[in-house]
């Protein structure tokens, strides 16, 4: 049996993508929030990423300044720090220093790097869609790293777990691979 989900809820129905550490302003100045709605839109190179952002973030206020973020990815250790930085505003704190998470400089862009974070997508915006609640940041990724211990050109979640958010204070993790046999052809 199957009932009908609110509207208001559809989005959890297809809402668990990995859930990723923005990091903005500089390294002398940084922040970071938490973000799941994030999704690759762009199969060549340049790689652009989209980041739905809410107008009230004062992310987005440091984003304007500069143009530049990073989006780190955090695996299932970070959990904590993870939900910490996605429900408090570092408009008047110092989020890094609250949560433990250490800013490291980035190679191309200001804003800094998370060092416990496996992955690092140094990005430049370079278009905004204006949306009712939140605009849609295309980020054009500049460089990008990943530990090479978890990720081989894709994550390994025997060895890494990254967070899928399923809503409230809920997260779920990937754990394993499932291998697929029939012959990819859309990518
Ligand atoms: C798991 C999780 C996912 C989130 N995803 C988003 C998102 O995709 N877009 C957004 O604008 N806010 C999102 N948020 C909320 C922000 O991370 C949160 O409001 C944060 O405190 C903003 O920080 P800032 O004011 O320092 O920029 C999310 C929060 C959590 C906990």
């Amino acid at each position: 049996m199957k009932s009908e989900v609110k509207l208001s809820k559809a989005k959890w129905l297809v809402e668990p993508g990995c859930v990723v550490l923005v990091t903005s302003g500089t390294l002398e100045n940084p922040n970071v929030m938490t973000f799941s709605w994030q999704t690759p839109v762009n199969n060549a190179d340049p790689c652009l990423i989209l980041l739905a952002i809410s107008h009230i973030r004062y992310s987005y206020d440091l984003i304007k300044q500069n143009h530049e973020l990073v989006i780190n990815v955090p695996g299932e250790e970070l959990l904590e720090q993870t939900h910490f930085v996605g429900t408090v505003t570092g408009k008047h704190i110092d989020k890094f220093k609250e949560s433990g998470l250490t800013p490291v400089s980035a190679k191309i862009v200001a804003p800094p790097l998370i060092e416990q974070c496996a992955a690092h997508l140094e990005c430049r915006v370079v278009q905004i869609f204006k949306m009712q609640t939140h605009d849609l940041l295309i980020c054009e990724v500049v460089r990008a790293a990943a530990d090479t211990d978890l990720f081989d050109g894709k994550w390994i979640p025997e060895k890494f777990h990254t967070l899928h958010y399923l809503s409230g204070n809920n997260y779920g993790v990937m754990e394993r691979t499932i291998v697929a046999h029939a012959r990819l052809s859309f990518l």
